[in-house]
């Protein structure tokens, strides 16, 4: 199967953030976001920073009252759907806040709990499923599976932010030594 893993561990909340905030830069639209893992382990706090890097007028909260929030941005018409699938029980629930126009369309879509509707996605996403840190309660292990063209593209992106990081702890390991 064609797709590609890669794994990262956030140290905090901020780095999850900021890890975010690179996949939101690189979206072009039309890209599919699944973002998996327990309650509480930072889908939200990546979707925040993925709202921010995006360009998004208003910041990225949970959406689990209104399972869709539509984010605007001021530099063009271009939409970011955010959806939580938590209490999606059913296809038709899926159907019936426009799942499948979202699915078509051109606009970026984050969903957290994809888990829960995998059937009714298309294979070609970029997952990220966050867990705890048995180690650290405030880091977090996360694993990317990228398939598809645009999922592909915004998992290198990722791993050029991931070495870029890396080389700077590394240079300013230097630099204290
Ligand atoms: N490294 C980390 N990355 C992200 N969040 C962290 C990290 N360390 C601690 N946290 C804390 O974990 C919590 C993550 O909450 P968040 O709402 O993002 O989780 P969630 O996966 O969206 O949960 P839910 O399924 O309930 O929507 C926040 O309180 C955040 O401060
Ligand atoms: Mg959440």
């Amino acid at each position: 199967m064609d797709t590609h893993d890669l794994s990262w561990r956030s140290l905090n909340l901020e780095h999850t953030r900021s890890l975010g905030v690179c996949l939101g830069e690189a979206l072009q639209g039309g890209e599919l976001i699944c973002l998996s893992g327990d309650l509480g382990a930072g889908k939200t706090a990546l979707a925040y920073g993925i709202g921010q890097g995006w360009g998004a007028l208003e910041a990225v909260h949970s959406p689990t009252f209104v399972f869709v929030h539509e984010h605007r941005r001021a530099a063009d018409g271009m939409r970011l759907y955010h959806l939580d699938c938590y209490r999606l029980t059913s296809p038709e629930d899926a159907y019936s806040i426009g799942l499948e126009e979202m699915l078509a369309g051109d606009d970026p879509l984050l969903l957290e709990w994809a888990e829960r509707i995998t059937p009714l996605l298309p294979e070609d996403a970029l997952w990220i499923r966050l867990e705890a840190d048995p180690t650290d309660e405030g880091a977090r292990l996360i694993q990317f599976r990228a398939k598809g063209g645009p999922a592909l593209r915004l998992l290198k992106i990722v791993q050029g932010w991931i070495n870029a990081a890396h080389s700077i702890t590394r240079k300013t390991d230097a630099a204290g030594d």
